[in-house]
């Protein structure tokens, strides 16, 4: 997209050397762009009938929920393992040095909902992969993922089983 906001969101991502991904932390100080990076979503999916937002912890948690209060939809968390204190689905995915794991509440999510994914980054694209297969094995229909920055030489969107990547912003 070329929306006039997207450059000023971006000036507020920081790359710190030797620190393998962009820093959204610093998005974060800065109200206007980080209502505006909401907004973006916002107007992206109010009119897309999606019943859930998933978010990937840790950083997924700081666009989700306010994606989700906006545009009516629940908001189901997708954490790191041992978490959740109910039963769960369970998805490992490979990292570049070993695998890490998401689980997500059984019950949390309905068959039949349509679900959207928001993550800050996708790279390798495991961590989408892996939120997309506990969605689906949940019953739910994925319509798309979201996420403010993606690293395109990572080649993260081929890994998404054919679903949808929507990112504000590339970085490399
Ligand atoms: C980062 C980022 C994404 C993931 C993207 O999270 O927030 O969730 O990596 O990488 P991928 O596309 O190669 O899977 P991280 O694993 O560092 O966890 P954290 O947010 O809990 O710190």
């Amino acid at each position: 997209a070329n929306d006039p906001r997207i450059p000023a969101i971006q000036s507020r991502i920081r790359v710190v050397p030797d620190f393998p991904k962009p820093d959204i932390t610093t998005l974060l100080l800065d109200p206007k762009a980080y209502r505006d990076t909401i907004d973006l979503f916002v107007e992206r999916y109010k009119t897309k009938n999606i019943s859930v937002v998933a978010g990937v912890e840790a950083r997924g948690f700081m666009f989700g929920p306010p994606i989700a209060l906006a545009i009516g939809a629940k908001f189901v968390p997708l954490r790191k393992p041992k978490k959740l204190p109910g039963k769960v689905f369970r998805q490992e995915y490979d990292l570049e040095y070993g695998s890490d794991c998401l689980e997500m509440h059984v019950g949390a999510v309905e068959a039949g909902e349509r679900a959207l994914v928001v993550d800050d980054l996708v790279a390798t694209g495991g961590t989408l992969c892996a939120a997309i297969n506990l969605l689906e094995r949940a019953g739910a229909e994925v319509a798309e993922c979201a996420c403010v920055i993606e690293v395109p030489n990572l080649k993260g969107k081929e890994r998404l089983n054919g679903k949808p990547l929507y990112a504000l912003m590339e970085s490399h």
